[in-house]
């Protein structure tokens, strides 16, 4: 049986420190949480979000506003936020609804206040390995890896997803960390060819039962950062975590495994953008 990753102990460990941090400062920072539109996902993160800032001291503020409220107010607003003085942060909630250009929202965020390092001076800085803010999802996968003393520096490092959010940044992160790195995405042939290649595993796809237990080496390091609802309405990542932790040395749990570090990540990013 695999050893289970524990990011929900270790972001709980992350967010204290955060609050220490808090503490001392002489103003709280500021983080403006930005939704549009209905979507259940995106109110179910929105409002983790508010909770772990509560939990940290940091003000949040939440901008719900309706799907329909169109492209040129949502500009007008994160044209004031980037303006604010009393704010740090400001995020944008991902997906917006159809319609928006995501892009042009996203490159509006002041690239100092840009807490989820999507803006592309950001991503560019990522590239170049100089970054002040990473990614919050793969930072976390980063510092759970850390944590656990597993080292990706020349070992065979697999990511299925190559999303701009997840695949793409982690892929370069672990570049970073001198693994070598194969990315693998929907249009890929033959998925387990390289996921059986692979030492250290993270996917990042948001298909349940992505990964079966034959995808996996023996003894290789697995980490899930897909969300899925079953029909239960239980909660899953890509991977099967039964077969696999069978086959695996670790393995992130889902719930409890890459969501709180993403969470955790976003806390230290806002105190950063407020020093
Ligand atoms: N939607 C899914 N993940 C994220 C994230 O990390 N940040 C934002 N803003 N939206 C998301």
């Amino acid at each position: 049986m695999a050893i289970i990753l524990d990011g929900k102990a270790l972001a709980k460990s992350i967010v204290k420190e955060v609050k220490t941090q808090v503490n001392a400062m002489a103003e709280p920072p500021g983080l403006a949480v930005v939704i549009v539109g209905d979507n259940p996902a995106s109110r179910v993160y929105v409002n983790n979000k508010k909770k772990d800032c509560q939990a940290c001291g940091i003000v949040s503020t939440e901008y719900a506003l309706p799907e329909d409220v169109g492209e040129s107010k949502l500009l007008a607003l994160i044209d004031e936020l980037n303006q604010s003085k009393d704010v740090h942060g400001i995020l944008v909630q991902l997906p917006l609804p159809e319609g928006y250009d995501v892009q042009k929202i996203i490159q509006a965020i002041s690239p100092l206040k840009d807490v989820d390092a999507f803006h592309m001076l950001n991503v560019g800085r990522i590239f170049n390995g100089d970054y002040s803010f990473l990614p919050c999802t793969p930072a976390g996968v980063i510092e759970l890896l850390d944590y656990y003393n597993i080292d990706p520096k020349g070992k065979h490092c697999v990511v299925v997803g190559h999303s701009n959010i997840v695949g793409k940044p982690m892929a370069m992160m672990l570049l970073h960390r001198h693994a070598t790195v194969t990315v693998c995405h929907i249009h890929t042939a033959d998925l387990g060819f390289h996921t059986r290649q692979a030492d250290i595993l993270v996917c990042a796809v948001g298909k349940i039962g992505l990964i079966t237990g034959d995808m996996v080496k023996p003894g290789a390091v697995v980490v899930d950062v897909g969300i899925n609802r079953r029909d239960d309405g239980s909660m899953c990542g890509d991977v099967d975590f039964e077969a696999v932790s069978q086959v695996a040395s670790h393995i992130t749990p889902v719930p409890g495994g890459v969501g709180p570090m993403t969470r955790a990540m976003l806390m230290r990013n806002t105190v950063m953008a407020a020093n």
